[in-house]
C-alpha cells in the first residue's frame, strides 16, 4: 500500500517527512537559480558559487583590512584636558555626548542582527552583516572604555547609560529609532511590495539617518574639539569608528542600489516622500541634541553652525539616495570638510600594510588619515 505523501497527514512516517522537507529545499534551491531570485525574496540562500553579489564579498573583504582594537587607543592623555583645559560648558558638551555613546551603537547592532540579517538573502551580504555586527561589537566596547574612563564616579556612569529614558534630547532620538525598529518588527517575510518598502525604510533609516547623520553629528562634536587641541585620544579612536561607519553606510546604500535594479517599482513617488521625511525628522531630532550640547555657550560653535552641517549631511545622503537636495545648505565646519574628503578618498587608498600591522594591534595609529 503506497503511504500518503503530504506532510500535513498525521499518518506520515519521520522519515517520508524528512525526505518531502528535503526534496522541497531542493526544489526551492533549484528554482532560486534557475529563475534569478532577488535580493529580498524571503529565504536562507547558501550559494556563494556562482557568486551572484561580488559587491558584497568584496565590501567583507575590505572591511577585514580595516581591523582594530579598543587596546591600541590610548584615552590617558585625555583625563588631563578634561580636568584643566576643558570649560565647564565644554565638559558638559562631553558627558552629554558619552551618554549617547552608551547605548547608540547597541541600538544599530540590535537592528542589524534582529532585522536586517533575517530579510537579505544573499550569503555574501550575510558574510557582510556578520563582519559589521563584530564592528558595533568593539564600538560598544570603545564607548563603553570610554565611559569609563572619562566618568570615575559609578553614579554617573549608570546615569548615562539612562539617559536613553532621562534625557529629552537623547530620548528622542531613541525614540525615533525604536519607531522604525517596530515598524518592521513583525515582518517574518517580505512577500509583498509594502512589506519590501517598510524593510526598505528602516534600512535606509539606520544607514543614512542614525549612522549616516546622529553619528555624523557625534564625529562633527569630537573633530571641533580636536581643532582646538582637546582630547587627541577620542579623536584617535574615533578615526577607526568613522571608517567603520562609512562602510557600514556604503553597505546600506549598495543594497538599496542591488534592490533598486532588481525592483525598480518599489521606489515610488510615496517612498521618496517618506524618506525626505524621515531626513527631515532625523535633523530636526538631532539638532535638538546640539541645543543641549551647545546651550551653554561653546566658544567656536553655535547652535546655527551645527544645524547648517547636519542639514548639509541630510542632503548628501539624499543625493547618494538618487534624491534632490532638501535645504540646499552649505556645511559651514571647515573641519569636517577636511574629514568627509578623507571619508572618499582614503578609505581604500590605505596601504594594505597599514591594515596588516593594525589586525596584529601593534602599531599606533596613522595620524595622516
Ligand atoms: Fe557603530
Ligand atoms: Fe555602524
Amino acid at each position: 500500500m503506497t503511504q500518503p505523501t503530504d506532510p500535513t497527514n498525521q499518518t506520515v512516517t519521520k522519515n517520508q517527512a524528512a525526505a518531502t522537507h528535503t526534496d522541497h529545499v531542493e526544489a526551492d534551491l533549484h528554482d532560486a537559480v534557475a529563475q534569478g531570485s532577488r535580493l529580498l525574496d524571503p529565504g536562507m540562500s547558501l550559494t556563494l558559487r556562482p557568486m551572484r553579489y561580488p559587491q558584497f564579498y568584496e565590501m567583507f573583504r575590505d572591511a577585514i583590512k580595516n581591523t582594530w582594537t579598543v587596546e591600541e587607543i590610548d584615552l590617558h592623555s585625555d583625563l588631563s584636558d578634561l580636568h584643566t583645559k576643558l570649560t565647564p560648558a565644554e565638559r558638559h558638551l562631553v558627558s552629554r555626548l558619552v551618554a549617547f555613546f552608551a547605548t547608540g551603537d547597541t541600538i544599530v547592532a540590535n537592528n542589524l542582527v534582529l532585522n536586517l540579517y533575517q530579510h537579505v538573502n544573499s550569503p555574501e551580504a550575510r558574510l557582510y552583516l556578520s563582519r559589521q555586527l563584530f564592528e558595533e561589537g568593539v564600538h560598544i566596547q570603545f564607548y563603553l572604555t570610554l565611559l569609563d574612563t572619562y566618568v570615575p564616579d559609578e553614579a554617573e556612569r549608570f546615569e548615562a547609560f539612562a539617559a536613553v529614558e532621562n534625557i529629552p534630547s537623547i530620548r528622542k532620538k531613541a525614540e525615533f529609532c525604536f519607531r522604525w525598529i517596530d515598524s518592521i518588527q513583525d515582518l517574518d517575510r517580505l512577500e509583498t511590495k509594502e512589506q519590501r518598502r517598510q524593510f526598505l525604510l528602516n534600512l535606509i533609516c539606520f544607514g543614512t539617518c542614525i549612522e549616516g547623520l546622529f553619528f555624523y553629528g557625534a564625529f562633527a562634536y569630537v573633530y571641533f574639539l580636536r581643532s582646538r587641541g582637546l582630547l587627541n585620544g577620542l579623536a584617535s579612536g574615533t578615526n577607526w569608528v568613522f571608517r567603520d561607519e562609512s562602510m557600514h553606510m556604503a553597505f546600506a546604500f549598495e543594497v538599496v542600489e542591488t534592490v533598486r535594479t532588481e525592483e525598480p517599482d518599489l521606489f515610488d513617488a510615496e517612498m521618496a516622500g517618506q524618506v525626505r521625511q524621515m531626513l527631515m525628522e532625523a535633523v530636526d531630532a538631532e539638532a535638538q541634541f546640539a541645543e543641549d550640547l551647545l546651550g551653554g555657550g561653546v566658544a567656536g560653535l553655535s547652535v546655527a553652525d551645527m544645524r547648517a552641517y547636519l542639514e548639509n549631511v541630510a542632503d548628501r545622503r539624499a543625493v547618494q539616495l538618487g534624491m534632490p537636495e532638501i535645504y540646499g545648505t552649505k556645511n559651514p565646519l571647515a573641519f569636517m570638510e577636511l574629514q568627509d574628503v578623507q571619508e572618499l578618498s582614503n578609505f581604500f587608498e590605505r596601504r594594505v600594510s597599514a591594515y596588516q600591522v593594525g589586525v596584529e594591534g601593534s602599531v599606533s595609529f596613522d595620524e595622516d588619515f
